[in-house]
């Protein structure tokens, strides 16, 4: 199960990365830069960059705690066998 999560999580991080880039990108040129008709277009759209980023936050917290949660699995098994070998 950890193993799936580590993958996928990390995936969703890598692949979410460059599209959140480029649209927090594009949403500040259209806001500072388009007409109001494209930014009155956009408004539909604007939520789309912090979604994505919430993804981001949330898959790169996991990766985040990532050592710690599997250090704190190896010392819990570590404690398993030694108390299975007394
Ligand atoms: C709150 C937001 C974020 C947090 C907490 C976070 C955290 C992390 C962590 C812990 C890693 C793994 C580092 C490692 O194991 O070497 C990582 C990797 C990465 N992060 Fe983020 N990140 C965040 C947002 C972003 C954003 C906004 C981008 C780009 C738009 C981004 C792009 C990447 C990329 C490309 C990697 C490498 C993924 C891979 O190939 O394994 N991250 N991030």
């Amino acid at each position: 199960m950890n193993k799936f999560l580590n993958k996928w999580f990390r995936q969703i991080h890598r692949w979410i990365a460059v599209p959140t880039a480029l649209l927090i990108l594009f949403a500040f040129i259209i806001k500072m830069v388009g007409s109001s008709e494209v930014a009155a277009l956009w408004e539909k759209w604007d939520k789309l960059p912090s979604v994505l980023m919430l993804f981001m936050a949330i898959t790169g917290s996991y990766l985040y705690l990532l050592p710690y949660i599997v250090k704190a699995q190896r010392k819990q098994r570590n404690v398993a066998i030694q108390k299975a070998d007394r």
